[in-house]
């Protein structure tokens, strides 16, 4: 169900004023994404992860270069690719079940799926709270909701800044295996920004890693291990060591842990 991105040769330099001005946020960005897979994108505060994602969903334009969704040029907004953010952003006067009907009604899509809410609802078991309001709900469920609104809605590429960001670390775990759970299930594609080393490892089946000023990809690492993924493995070990080691971040670990 999912299609491919192709990214080329994307920069994006922010006009702006002052100290800001001529900002380059990204550099030639170069990526190619597969249909249905899970690719994060890591890097540090300030990279131009988001940007990178605003510009694959079409609310942004790159400066130069183009991305390609399901092999057509991105230019606008669309439907078929949905974004999920580190806040929640459901209607917070809709049930849970409004803000599935009204995302589907927004995008045309509500007579042809308006029978698959009941099966989003289970799948991120949520049934018995599909007539709750955002707030009667916790920060992990309120996230559930928002990403099956958005499954629901975009089945094609699914886009996710820092989803769980805002989450406590239990919490974000337990997210994170409903992830996994819903892509296999959706086989979607799946782009996830995170800053979270283990996030993206434990998810996702490459790893875009980006380095700062200006905004660049550093390397593009595999992460060939089944899932679910076993986050106390030598291996899960392994890749996060040489992740961190990329990123500079690990100074003193001793070299046998190299990959
Ligand atoms: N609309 C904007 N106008 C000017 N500068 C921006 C804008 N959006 C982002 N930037 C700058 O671009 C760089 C990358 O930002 P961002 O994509 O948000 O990084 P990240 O998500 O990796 O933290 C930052 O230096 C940020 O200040
Ligand atoms: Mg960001």
């Amino acid at each position: 169900m999912g299609v491919s991105i192709e990214i080329r040769g994307v920069s994006k330099i922010f006009e702006g004023y002052g100290e800001k001005r001529g900002l380059i946020a990204l550099n030639d960005i170069n990526a190619d994404i597969s249909p249905g897979e899970f690719v994060s994108i890591l890097g540090a505060s300030g990279c131009g992860k988001s940007t990178l994602l605003r510009i694959i969903a079409g609310l942004d334009a790159a400066t130069s270069g183009t991305i390609y969704c399901g092999g057509e040029a991105v230019r606008n907004t669309d439907p078929s690719r949905g974004l999920v953010f580190q806040e929640h952003t459901l209607f917070p006067w809709m049930t849970v079940r409004g803000n599935i009907e009204f995302a589907l009604k927004s995008t045309g899509q509500y007579r042809e799926k308006r029978g698959e809410i009941t099966g989003w609802l289970s799948l991120a078991d949520l049934e018995s709270f599909a007539d709750s309001y955002p707030h009667q709900l916790s920060g992990g469920m309120r996230q559930r909701a928002a990403l099956i609104r958005t499954l629901a809605v975009a089945p094609d590429v699914v886009l996710l800044d820092e989803p769980l960001g805002a989450l406590d670390n239990f919490t974000r775990m337990t997210l994170q295996d409903e992830l996994v759970r819903l892509w296999q299930e959706r086989g979607s594609t799946m782009i996830m920004v995170t800053h979270d080393v283990d996030e993206a490892i434990y998810l996702s089946r490459r790893v875009i890693l980006m380095s700062p000023r200006p905004g660049r990809v550093k390397n593009i690492l595999d992460i060939p291990m089944g899932y679910p993924r076993d986050r106390a493995s030598g291996d899960f070990m392994g890749f996060r060591v040489s992740i961190l080691k990329q990123l500079e971040f690990a100074k003193n670990i001793q070299e046998d842990y190299t990959i």
